[in-house]
């Protein structure tokens, strides 16, 4: 078992992120036999994509791999790195340009709803930007890959490359990647609008529960979520056609490792001025120990650039049989 999975450094970590991948990468560290392996990686040659200054790059990498370590990932177990200190992912993504098709890249909807109405004034970064999160997957061999929903399509576009290269070139070289997502929580949503998922860009901070946010934020962004005024129902069939209360109930049963049926009966006929206060102490009681490491952690950088170079040169040394044998396979002499 190969499990591997990344994450964009931009912004702060938050809850979505959390939920429907980090717990998952932990876990799957955790449990992971001798015989297994697990790459977790900062996926900062995908943020070239998001304009940003220098100084605020290279601080985004180390508090990206300070959250990371903070919430359980633990460098002498997983391998952790960031991308650009392992050129063997631009090195392949470079090679699958070649297998993959423009007419698959189209259908990516992640790419069409950043770009909106603008496609021609989009970078080619943003379009090509599968092709590199293929190449991050294919290049390890990695046999699972814990995510959110919303990399869903991303993880099948890879399948896909791994295909059509190990056909067109007669090998089998690439190994088809398994998705692996959470089934409670894979899409936590906005906490001003449940039908848009929680993310980092969202201009409105009130959205999201960042790591680095304290006990108050996070119990002003809960009692300040947008709810409905109908009361909790008695099952979680009674959640459908209402995303903002599907969503909280959703957050507090991840949490409390409960079904939302044992939650809505808990708090079935109560109003959410019931509910919140309740989910908001959970919350700050899971997110609590992970900030105050990361408050820690991140005063060293020392110490997490140490971790991120010890992590890509483990990382290159595993990618580097792949890479060749791709070269090899295209009659690239190197
Ligand atoms: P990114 O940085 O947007 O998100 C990191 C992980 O968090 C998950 N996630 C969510 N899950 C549930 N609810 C949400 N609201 C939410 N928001 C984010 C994402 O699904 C993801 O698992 N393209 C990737 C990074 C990447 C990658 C890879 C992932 C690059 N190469 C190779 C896997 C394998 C991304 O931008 O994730």
């Amino acid at each position: 078992m190969r499990v591997l999975s990344g994450i964009q450094p931009t912004g702060n970590l938050h809850l979505g992120n959390y939920l429907g991948a980090i717990r998952n990468w932990v876990r799957m560290q955790d449990e992971m036999d001798a015989d297994s392996q697990c790459f977790f990686f900062l996926a900062d040659m995908h943020s070239i994509t998001v304009h940003e200054g220098r100084e605020q790059r290279i601080r985004n990498v180390r508090d990206m791999a300070a959250a990371l370590v903070a919430a359980g990932i633990d460098p002498d177990r997983s391998v952790l790195f960031n991308q650009a200190r392992v050129p063997a992912h631009a090195e392949l993504c470079w090679l699958l340009n070649g297998t993959a098709r423009i007419g698959w890249l189209n259908r990516m909807t992640q790419f069409k709803d950043k770009v909106g109405k603008d496609r021609e004034g989009a970078s080619i970064g943003l379009f090509v930007y599968p092709v590199l999160q293929a190449a991050d997957i294919l290049v390890y061999n990695a046999t699972h890959v814990p995510v959110g929903e919303d990399q869903k399509q991303h993880l099948e576009l890879a399948r896909d490359i791994a295909t059509k290269f190990n056909t067109d070139f007669g090998v089998e070289l690439f190994t088809l990647p398994d998705p692996i997502i959470p089934r409670e929580s894979a899409r936590i949503m906005s906490f001003r609008d449940g039908t848009a998922k929680m993310s980092k860009s969202d201009p409105s901070d009130m959205s999201r529960i960042n790591l680095t946010d304290d006990d108050d934020a996070i119990m002003q962004k809960v009692k300040k979520a947008k709810t409905d005024p109908e009361p909790l129902p008695e099952t979680a069939e009674g959640l459908a056609g209402r995303p903002e209360a599907n969503n909280l109930v959703g957050i507090y049963a991840t949490l409390a490792g409960r079904t939302a049926d044992a939650v809505c009966a808990e708090f079935a006929g109560k109003g959410f001025g019931a509910f919140k206060p309740a989910l908001g102490e959970l919350l700050v009681e899971t997110l609590r120990p992970i900030r105050s490491r990361f408050m820690e952690l991140r005063t060293d950088d020392a110490a997490l650039d140490a971790i991120l170079e010890k992590g890509a040169a483990r990382a290159s040394a595993a990618a580097e049989p792949t890479l060749r044998a791709a070269y090899d396979a295209m009659g690239l002499m190197r």
